[in-house]
Formats: structure tokens, C-alpha cells, sequence
């Protein structure tokens, strides 16, 4: 396609956005296993209608311009932290996304590390649990730094003494996922807290996913283990607000025990015309209307709206769980938490299981190891569930009725 030489009428441009959007997968009906979230009809106008408002702004001039918008990223922050049991003097911002706010405390864990060591030089590892998100391999990429896997337990939680054994004195951050996003289970965080205790290290829990629900899920009568800043060797944290906070993208949350643990984090830099940028942020500009929305749907929410959106999803998600298993062969990996599964049946091709889940109109969520299916649903995704069941018995029956060999391949891009 060339740049347009002219213009066309508008109606017939979004007439077009509207046909061209009519062929992508059908995400409102809950076809797409993650991506899109929603909780009730009203939160998701919440968030529209405050994203709307600030549609303009800009957050990277909150501090100079958009006074409301610094008191509401503030707010943001005080409501999290105070959600996630952090001590007086605890930190935090919001970022763009789950990437950005792992991006952002590699980097303070590294710059803290240095600093401590007095070598700004110094080339780090993260220990992470083999299911930890692709993210950190970005920021160790970025950073130049090594990333050491270590392979989950058998309930597919991270392995706190074999996360210790991996450890040496160059390791500067070992992380938990809150839950990791193959398998939906909460690590132990508590154990791994008493690993970083006990040899001084930086503890970063990746609650990108289940942050903003998991607290609800607790108060509701489900099982969560400690994950948050209750744990005293937890240094940072990461939530996003565009998951499990029905917030509309970009938006998420990052949070340290201290300010000293957040300096590292702070870019502060001097050296063009204009005078001293800074940001506590990777990016420059900034969804205003990511911060409002995110206010507001605390607020209208409260903690009893996220409670009753929280009940809603762990009762559609038992109700997934029990279904899947009734088919025959067919088991949930581990105990998930919150409404991410992994699943898959040992006798068969799982590829070969999602092709017939995709020929019947579904995007699969796969999983790799297990071979599996995977979801991550929010109520998008409760009237599909009898479909999603059906179809799901039936391409595994078709699998099993049938030879063959998968050319679909587990690839998130
Ligand atoms: C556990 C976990 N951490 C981090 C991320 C990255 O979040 P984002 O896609 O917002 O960058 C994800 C995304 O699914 C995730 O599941």
C-alpha cells in the first residue's frame, strides 16, 4: 500500500475499519483464549467512558500539565499498595504493561545491585522458575544479563530449594509468578521469600496476571497462598490493571518495598538541550486515559465489586475444570488458582486437538510442555463454556477416531 496521494470521506474509512474488523476472531463471544478481558458490562463502560474523558492527555506531562492525572496515578498506586500489604514507605508507578513493569524492577534490581557491590560493571543472573514470562528474558536481553530457568515442581510451582541451588553471588533478582501463565498456579512465594532471606537477594513477584484479583478470590472463600508485600523479603511487585484490573490497555503497576530498592528505576537524564528528562518509566508518552480509567473503576468498583466479579470467575472457572475433566482422559495440570488452565489428555496429539478446537472456530491457547490446551478467561468467557466443552469433547473424540499429525505449532507472536 502507498501513502494516500488523497484523503476519503470518513464514513467510508470506518465503514471499512468496521469490515475489516468483522473478519478478526470472535473475542465477545469468548473465542480467543487471552488477549481481551472483561468483567461486567458496566465496568467495561466505566472504563471506556473515563478512558474517553482523558483521551488526550498525555501522561508524561502529569507532573508539569495534567495535575489530575498526577493525583490519580498516585492514588492508582496508594490503593494498589495498600491492597498488597505494603509497609509504610513503599513505592510505586503505574507503566504500560506487564512487560514494561518487569522491564523497569530488573533494572532497579540490577542498578541496586551494582550500586551494593560498588561495581557498575557487574554482569547479573535471575533465577526464575521455568515458568516465569518471557518478559524477563527481554529485560535480560536489554540488559545484557543471564537468565538461569529452573525446572517447576511436580505441581508445577516453582521449586524453592532447587531455585536456592541455582543461586550464586551474581544473582541479583529471583522471581515468583502470582500465577505464572502456563499453569495458573501462585508459587510459593513464601518459601521463596525464605530463600531470599537467607541469602540476601532481591525477591520480584510477577503478579502481572492475578494482582488485581487474586486479594478477591481469597476474600471469597477460594485457596490463595501469601503473594504480596505480607511476605517481608518481597521487594517488588508487578499488577497490571489491563488483566485482571478490567482496565482498558495499557496498564499496569509496579511497587518496591523502598524507595532506595525504586532508584534504580528513576531515569534522570541531562545530557540534551532541553534540560533534565525524567521518567520512571521505559516509555516517553503515555495514555492519559489509561490512568482515569484505571481510577475509576477502583473507584465505582470498591472492593465489593471485585469481590463479586472474583466469585463469578472462580465459579465459571470450577465449572470449566469440571467439565474438561468429564471428558474422557482429559486433566487440568496442577491446582490452578485463579481461571488460567493448563489441560491436555497424555494419550493424544494435543496439536492435533487444538486444530479441530480451530476448525471449529476457537483460537487455541497451547501449551507446550505438558503438551496441552491453555485458557485464560475472564467472564468473556462464562456463555462459552458449554460450546467450548462440546467442541472440545468432540475434537478429542475426532482425534482419537482419527490418524494423522499436527502442523500446528504452540507459537504466541
Ligand atoms: C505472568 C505474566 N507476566 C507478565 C506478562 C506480560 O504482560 P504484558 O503482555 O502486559 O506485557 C504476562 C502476559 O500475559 C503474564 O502472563
Amino acid at each position: 500500500m502507498k501513502f494516500p496521494d488523497s484523503g476519503r470521506p470518513r464514513a467510508e474509512v470506518m465503514a471499512e475499519l468496521s469490515a475489516m474488523k468483522s473478519g478478526d476472531a470472535d473475542w465477545r463471544r469468548g473465542r480467543v483464549p487471552l488477549y481481551v478481558f472483561k468483567a461486567t458490562q458496566e465496568a467495561a463502560e466505566v472504563g471506556q467512558e473515563a478512558f474517553n474523558l482523558y483521551f488526550t492527555e498525555n501522561a508524561l506531562g502529569a507532573k508539569r500539565a495534567f495535575s489530575s492525572l498526577k493525583k490519580m496515578e498516585d492514588e492508582v498506586a496508594a490503593m494498589a499498595l495498600d491492597l498488597f500489604h505494603a509497609p509504610a514507605g513503599a513505592v510505586g508507578n503505574m507503566t504500560t504493561g506487564g512487560s514494561e513493569s518487569i522491564l523497569m524492577a530488573v533494572k532497579a534490581a540490577r542498578d541496586f545491585a551494582r550500586k551494593q557491590r560498588g561495581d557498575r560493571a557487574h554482569r547479573g543472573n535471575l533465577v526464575l522458575p521455568g515458568s516465569a514470562h518471557p518478559a524477563f528474558n527481554k529485560a535480560a536481553l536489554l540488559m545484557d544479563l543471564e537468565v538461569r530457568r529452573v525446572a517447576v515442581a511436580k505441581d508445577f510451582r516453582a521449586d524453592p530449594a532447587a531455585m536456592a541451588a541455582a543461586c550464586d553471588r551474581d544473582t541479583i533478582m529471583i522471581v515468583g509468578s502470582a500465577p505464572c501463565f502456563p499453569y495458573g498456579a501462585i508459587d510459593p512465594i513464601r518459601e521463596l521469600g525464605q530463600v531470599a532471606g537467607a541469602k540476601n537477594l532481591w525477591l520480584h513477584v510477577d503478579a502481572c496476571v492475578g494482582g488485581y484479583v487474586a486479594p478477591f478470590v481469597r476474600d471469597e472463600g477460594w485457596p490463595v497462598p501469601d503473594f504480596d508485600f505480607s511476605v517481608p523479603e518481597v521487594s517488588s511487585l508487578s499488577a497490571d490493571l489491563h488483566k485482571f484490573g478490567f482496565a482498558p490497555k495499557p496498564a499496569s503497576t509496579v511497587f518496591y518495598r523502598d524507595a532506595e530498592k525504586r532508584a534504580g528505576q528513576t531515569f534522570s537524564i541531562d545530557e540534551w538541550p532541553n534540560g533534565r528528562f525524567v521518567t520512571e518509566t521505559l516509555t516517553g508518552t503515555r495514555a492519559g486515559g489509561a490512568v482515569a480509567a484505571a481510577w475509576a473503576l477502583m473507584q465505582t468498583l470498591g472492593r465489593p465489586g471485585y469481590r463479586r466479579i472474583a466469585r463469578d470467575l472462580m465459579r465459571m472457572r470450577d465449572a470449566y475444570v469440571e467439565g474438561i475433566e468429564k471428558i474422557p482422559g482429559f486433566r487440568v495440570f496442577g491446582a490452578p488458582h485463579l481461571t488460567l488452565l493448563g489441560f491436555g489428555a497424555a494419550d493424544l496429539d494435543m496439536g492435533r486437538v487444538a486444530e479441530g478446537m480451530q476448525k471449529r472456530g476457537w483460537v487455541p491457547g497451547m501449551l507446550k510442555d505438558p503438551p496441552g490446551l491453555h485458557l485464560m478467561m475472564s467472564l468473556l468467557h462464562a456463555e462459552a463454556r458449554n460450546d467450548y466443552l462440546r467442541d472440545l469433547a468432540a475434537s478429542a473424540a475426532e482425534v482419537r477416531a482419527t490418524s494423522g499429525k499436527a502442523k500446528i505449532e504452540a507459537v504466541y507472536s
